[in-house]
């Protein structure tokens, strides 16, 4: 979602902005600006599309001075034009902005009898004319923002920049996050440590409520109750902020094949000694109930364990996508554990879902591969994923490691809870440990899957069939079909196929079956039989014992090695990642950046 950085600065910052900027490219976006301030003057530059526009647009109509401002837009408020793209300016302020401001009409009518109109179809414009306004009352810039912000709704992360002001940058957090950067005799401000990365190691990152006064001398904070405060500089380390496709062409295969190791590293901090291994305040014999929430992917991981935590555990488990969970109002019942899953761990939802279980249930759990985002800060206790950097729109490698730490606490649910053994436990866990290699397996399987990605590329609509928690994996299978490739596709559970969507099956519509042989194997075949006596086009993926069972009148199949119930889903994730990779490399769309996605899902 939208990117902020900020330079304070002694050289020509223009530069500098647009590479912070482009370590930001990953969360998505659909227009760039930057603006600084020259000799008292504000000036800006703004382009539609890449950041390669704006960069053009800087070499033919540069922009002086040694103090900016810059940002990526994904379109909330108004069409994605340079007419709407930040930075937005009002009289002597200028403006950027992550997150949605909810009474931007409201403050554009109060502002209209003191002469300030909008000029844009953006809420983000209201913040700068709010400001002007203050700045008109005679405020210097520092009350001038605190006015601003108290009268503001909805969840921003904010960075203003003045007229005549080259040694100030004000930056105010709310509900959505923002760091400051500590160089040498420099600041910088970012929506996250990757964008300052080449800058500085040394960030403080703002707290909910907080504004910063950044001047190059350092950063004053005041708290959400306006008394000053001191947040600590932490060193970030280096290896967390590396952007590198190591050789990959597009950072969504460097993903895929990371799987392994990050795999192997998350089944060592989670279960160093063959039993699965969470801090003590995770006593699952406190708990009758598990809720888990998630948007996108996560929720698709939420929904895999509840297989697992069902049959395993056996203990009864709720999965709701965020954002209806939030507005559902669900009751919670006495000793639930809600488990909230999320790459970013900023996902407006997720936190929205979160806050509302927060005193409801007994304890709440996060799974974020972000340490330091909202959702980790907000939970009892937050598990980190330890995925590496994602930097692809389209997860991958955090999804199989959210699959691995949540099948690591089913087992443990199970253990602590009596109803699975410490002998089946370790048995579960040396699956688990197996699973990286059966990954390694599963890759050497790219070129088949190529071939099979070209064939199915002219479709219009793709099926995919799974049950039990291959179910969940075949919806997986369709996000990442639909985001990467733009065909339609759609999962049901295969016994669900004869209730309706049957109908849609004739030869031009490919229907891809996951179905590994396990107890619910002959099942699934029976479907897939369906399918081809209705002369539909199946492509069958399971292992070598499946295939000589069943491959007869599939069109294409694919041999994964054999898998149990906790290595299936991760292991077939894989293909499902590579097919819908491969489509989009035959359709030619942009792989790491699909069209209209964010990375970072930071408004509602
Ligand atoms: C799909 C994808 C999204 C995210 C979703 C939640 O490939 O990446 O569906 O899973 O936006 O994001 P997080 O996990 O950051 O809360």
């Amino acid at each position: 979602m939208c990117g902020i950085v900020g330079v304070l600065g002694h050289n020509q910052v223009a530069p500098i902005l647009v590479e912070a900027l482009r370590r930001l490219e990953y969360r998505g976006y659909d227009s760039a600006g930057i603006a600084t301030v020259n000799k008292g003057a504000l000036e800006r530059r703004r382009a539609v599309g890449k950041l390669v526009n704006l960069s053009d647009l800087l070499v033919h109509n540069p922009l002086a001075g040694h103090a900016g401002i810059g940002h990526t837009r994904w379109a909330t408020h108004g069409a994605a034009t340079e007419h709407n793209a930040h930075p937005h300016a009002c009289g002597p302020v200028t403006v950027v902005h992550n997150g949605i401001i909810e009474n931007f009409r409201a403050l554009r009518e109060k502002l209209a009898p003191h002469g300030l109109s909008a000029s844009t179809d953006t809420d983000t414009e209201t913040v700068a004319m709010l400001c002007a306004y203050h700045l008109a009352q005679g405020l210097d810039p520092e009350a001038a923002v605190k006015a601003t912000v108290a009268e503001l709704d909805g969840a921003f992360a904010l960075l203003f920049l003045f007229e005549g002001q080259e040694d100030l940058m004000i930056a105010a957090r709310k509900g959505s996050p923002l760091a400051i950067g500590h160089g040498d005799g420099e600041m910088y401000v970012g929506s996250d440590a990757i964008a300052l990365a080449p800058m500085t190691d040394q960030i403080t990152y703002l707290e909910e409520g907080d504004i910063a006064f950044v001047t190059r001398a350092g950063a004053k904070i005041i708290d959400v109750n306006g008394q000053l405060a001191n947040r600590a500089k932490q060193k970030i380390e280096t290896q967390a902020t590396v952007i590198d496709k190591a050789g990959h062409k597009h950072f969504m295969t460097k993903e895929i094949y990371e799987q392994p190791v990050v795999m192997s590293e998350a089944l060592s901090r989670y279960a160093p000694n063959g039993a699965p291994a969470f801090p003590e305040a995770l006593d699952f014999s406190r708990f009758d109930r598990i809720v888990m929430v998630a948007c996108g992917t996560g929720y698709y991981s939420c929904l895999t364990a509840k297989y697992w935590f069902e049959q395993i555990a056996r203990i009864p488990c709720e999965v709701d996508v965020a954002s209806e969970f939030r507005y559902r109002e669900p009751p919670i019942a006495p000793r639930t554990l809600a488990i909230f899953v999320s790459q970013s761990g900023e996902t407006a939802d997720t936190l929205a879902a979160l806050r509302y279980a927060q005193g409801k249930a007994d304890m709440i759990v996060s799974l974020v591969n972000v340490g330091t985002s909202s959702i980790a800060r907000e939970s009892d206790l937050a598990l980190a994923i330890l995925a590496g950097i994602e930097v692809s729109v389209a997860s991958t490698k955090a999804y199989t490691n959210q699959l691995t730490l949540l099948a690591l606490m089913a087992l443990a649910c199970g253990q602590q809870k009596g109803v699975v053994s410490d002998e089946q436990v370790a048995t579960y866990v040396s699956e688990l440990r197996g699973v990286p290699d059966l990954m390694r397996q599963a890759l050497k399987l790219d070129a088949q899957i190529a071939d099979m990605a070209n064939a199915l590329a002219p479709a219009q609509s793709v099926l995919f069939l799974g049950r039990g928690a291959m179910f969940a994996t075949a919806l997986e299978a369709a996000l990442k079909m639909k985001e990467l490739s733009y065909i339609h596709a759609e999962a049901y559970a295969s016994g669900e196929l004869k209730h309706g969507p049957i109908a849609l099956i004739d030869p031009t519509l490919p229907v891809v079956v996951f179905a590994p042989f396990d107890r619910l194997f002959d099942k699934t075949v029976s479907n897939m039989q369906e399918v081809m006596a209705r002369h539909g086009n199946v492509t069958l993926i399971t292992d070598a014992k499946g295939l000589s069972e069943a491959s007869a009148g599939t069109q294409n199949r694919l041999e994964l090695p054999i898998t149990g119930d906790l290595s299936g889903p991760i292991v077939y994730a894989l293909p499902a990642q590579l097919l819908a990779y491969h489509t989009a490399m035959a359709k030619g769309t942009d792989i790491d950046q699909p069209r209209n996605l964010a990375k970072s899902v930071t408004v509602e």
